[in-house]
């Protein structure tokens, strides 16, 4: 789902906190698969990062119910483009089950020990189960952003 540019981005921004020890963990709100997920895990292994944990924040479900502002650029409602049995319909919904994203990370080797996924709507789920810091945060609209100071801890949830 995601372009070659923001996967780059973020690639890049793990090697900088990793650079510049800025301490804390990686978090995205909205995983879909975990495509991003899965690329931070194998910048920060390549590094030799072995400190962060990767926070994995999304219903599990799929898009919660859309509001009336969710449109397509051309205008479609989200609702109609989430019932087309095609391509953008699957996009739009961009459901994928726990236990699917679940393999997708342990497929690229990084420890399951630093793997925290939470699942549930961000507006309920943040902030009763986040990190103390985080160094790379990663939002669908619904998610939160902030940057610590302190140590990562790779609280529990
Ligand atoms: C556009 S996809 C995310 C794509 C992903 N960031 C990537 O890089 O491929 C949106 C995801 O956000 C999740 N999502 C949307 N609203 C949410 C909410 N309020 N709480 C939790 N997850 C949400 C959906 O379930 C879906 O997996």
């Amino acid at each position: 789902m995601t372009s070659i540019e923001r996967m780059y981005a973020l690639y890049q921004a793990v090697r900088h906190v990793h650079a510049a020890e800025t301490p804390g963990d990686v978090v995205e709100c909205g995983v879909w698969r975990g495509g991003s997920s899965m690329l931070a895990a194998l910048a920060l292994d390549s590094l030799g990062d072995r400190e962060r944990c990767i926070w994995l924040y999304d219903t599990f479900e799929g898009m919660p119910p859309p509001a009336d502002v969710d449109r397509a650029l051309s205008g479609e409602h989200a609702a109609d483009l989430m019932e087309r049995a095609d391509a953008a319909g699957e996009h739009t919904r961009a459901a994928a089950a726990l236990d699917e994203v679940r393999a997708n990370l342990a497929g690229t080797g990084f420890p399951a020990d630093r793997l925290r996924f939470v699942e549930g709507k961000v507006e309920d789920t943040i902030p009763g189960t986040a990190p103390d810091a985080i160094s790379v945060p990663g939002s669908t609209r619904t998610g939160t952003s902030r940057h610590g100071t302190s140590s990562s801890t790779c609280g529990r949830v």
